[in-house]
C-alpha cells in the first residue's frame, strides 16, 4: 500500500519561496524513492493573494495558495512548516504556534532565530519536535550540519567567516572597479544580494545574527545577540582600500568566534585586513566561506553561494527531506549556559590607522609621539607624497595591542584639531 504523503505547508514565496518550490517539483521523484513517499505542499501562505506568482504557479496548484496563516499551522494534516516569509515578531509567532501544535519547523530565518532563538528551541523541546535552520546561514553552504555533525568529535576552536554577500560584493567592486561605497552598494542590490533593507547588510548585523546562530552551536549556550561586538563597513573608504592593497591586504567583513585557552569566547563583525595570501582574501564578490579549526581536523574551508534563491532553497530543501526522514539535529538546548565571552576592549590585534595632518614640521613626529605616550607601538607607516602645509593621509600599522586602548586614543586624538585635518579610521588587521 502506498504511504500516505508528508504534507507541508509553506510560509512565503518570494524568492526564497519559489526556489523551494521549483527544487521540490524538480526532485519529487527521488524524493519519492528515498522516503518512499511523496512530499506534498498541501498550502502556500502569502501576503497578497491577489497578486499573480507566474514562476510559483507550474510548480503548485493555484487553489494551495491562501492569505490565512492558521490554515497551516493548524491543520493536523501538516507534519512540517517551512518558515520563509523574512522578518522577526510574525515568523517567531507562527514557529511557536507550530511547534505547539506538534509540526517539526524549517526556516532560513537568521534574524527571528538570531532574537527569540532560545524561546524557539526551548519551544521545539518541550514539545519534543525540531527546528531545523540550514539556510538561515550562508545559504547554500552546510556549515550548520558540519558544525553539528561533521565536526561532532571536535572542539572547534576558531571560526572566521564571510557571511554577508552584499558586503563581500561592496568591498569587492570598491577594490576591483574602484568603484565608490554609494554606487557598490546600489550595484549590489540591483544584483538582488541585499536584504530589503541594505542597511541590515551594511551595519554588519545580518553577520552578526548568523555569527550568533554559529556560535550557538561551537559554544553549545545560548549567545545573546547584543555579545557579539558588530561594526560594519559604512566607514571604509576608497582611499583605505586603496591603501590596504598596496600594503598587501584586502578589507572584508569578518565574522570571527575564537575560544581562548581559558574557555572564553570571542565573537565579533568588523571589517577587517586580510592578508591576501590569505585563503579568506581569495573569497570574492557575494561569495561566502568559512574557515574553522578544531583540534582534530585542524583547519578546513567551505566555500559557496550565500545568498539567491536556489542555493538557499538548497538548504532548505535538504532540511525538509531530513524532517521527512525524521533526522534529529542536535538542538542546542543551552540549559540556561551561556559561554563566558570577552569583551571587544579585552581583545588584542593589530591595527590600521588612517590620519590626515597638515604636511608641517614635527606634526609627524607629535603624532608618532602621542600614539607611542598611549601605548601603541607602530610596526609600519606610509605616507604619500604632498605639498608643503596641505593636508595628507598617513597610514599607520600597529603592533598588537589591546583594542581598548587604542579606542580610547584615537577618542582622545580625534579631538587633537591642532594635530589632525580630517577624520581618522581604524580598521582591525586580522592575522
Ligand atoms: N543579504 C544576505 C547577504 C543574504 O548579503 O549575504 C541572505 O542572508
Amino acid at each position: 500500500m502506498e504511504q500516505k504523503p508528508y504534507q507541508i505547508g509553506l510560509i512565503g514565496c518570494g524568492t526564497v519561496g519559489t526556489g523551494v518550490l521549483e527544487l521540490l517539483h524538480r526532485r519529487r521523484d527521488v524524493f519519492c524513492g528515498l522516503l518512499g513517499r511523496s512530499i506534498e505542499v498541501a498550502k502556500v501562505v502569502v501576503r497578497d493573494i491577489e497578486k499573480s506568482r507566474h514562476a510559483a504557479y507550474g510548480f503548485a496548484e493555484p487553489d494551495t495558495f491562501t492569505d490565512n496563516v492558521d490554515e497551516v499551522t493548524e491543520d493536523p494534516e501538516i507534519e512540517l512548516v517551512v518558515e520563509v516569509a523574512g522578518g522577526v515578531d510574525l515568523p517567531r509567532q507562527w514557529m511557536m504556534s507550530s511547534l505547539s501544535n506538534g509540526k517539526d519547523v524549517v526556516t532560513a530565518n537568521k534574524a527571528a532565530l538570531a532574537f527569540h532563538g532560545d524561546e524557539i528551541f526551548q519551544a521545539a523541546n518541550d514539545n519534543d519536535r525540531c527546528v531545523y535552520y540550514e539556510a538561515s546561514v550562508a545559504a547554500a553552504i552546510p556549515i550548520i550540519e558540519i558544525l553539528q555533525n561533521g565536526l561532532a568529535a571536535n572542539q572547534v576552536t576558531h571560526l572566521s567567516g564571510i557571511l554577508n554577500g552584499t558586503c563581500n560584493y561592496v568591498l569587492t567592486r570598491m577594490e576591483e572597479a574602484g568603484l565608490g561605497y554609494d554606487e557598490a552598494v546600489e550595484e549590489a542590490q540591483q544584483k538582488g544580494f541585499a536584504e530589503a533593507d541594505p542597511t541590515l547588510d551594511v551595519n554588519g548585523q545580518d553577520a552578526a545574527h548568523k555569527l550568533a546562530l554559529l556560535a550557538r552551536i561551537i559554544t553549545r549556550s545560548h549567545v545573546p545577540l547584543e555579545q557579539v561586538f558588530t561594526e560594519g563597513i559604512e566607514q571604509v573608504t576608497a582611499e583605505d582600500i586603496s591603501f590596504s592593497s598596496s600594503l598587501g591586504y584586502r578589507i572584508k567583513l569578518l565574522s570571527i568566534g575564537s575560544r581562548n585557552e581559558d574557555g572564553s569566547w570571542e565573537l565579533r563583525v568588523h571589517p577587517a585586513l586580510v592578508h591576501k595570501d590569505e585563503v579568506l582574501a581569495r573569497v570574492q564578490r557575494e561569495v561566502n566561506a568559512v574557515q574553522v579549526k578544531g583540534d582534530a581536523v585542524g583547519s578546513m574551508l567551505v566555500y559557496g553561494n550565500g545568498a539567491g534563491s536556489l542555493p538557499t532553497a538548497s538548504s532548505v530543501v535538504a532540511d525538509i527531506v531530513r524532517a521527512a526522514k525524521g533526522d534529529k539535529p542536535i538542538m542546542n538546548s543551552a540549559n540556561g549556559q551561556a559561554p563566558r565571552i570577552v569583551s571587544i576592549g579585552e581583545v588584542a590585534v593589530r591595527n590600521y590607522i588612517r590620519v590626515t595632518v597638515l604636511d608641517l614640521p614635527g606634526v609627524l613626529g607629535r603624532v608618532t609621539s602621542f600614539l607611542g605616550m598611549k601605548g601603541i607601538s607602530i610596526q609600519s607607516m606610509q605616507q604619500p607624497e604632498a605639498k608643503h602645509g596641505q593636508p595628507v593621509p598617513v597610514v599607520f600599522v600597529t603592533h598588537k595591542v589591546k583594542d581598548s586602548v587604542v579606542s580610547s586614543a584615537l577618542a582622545e586624538l580625534r579631538e587633537r584639531t591642532d594635530l589632525l585635518n580630517g577624520p581618522t579610521t581604524r580598521i582591525r588587521i586580522e592575522d
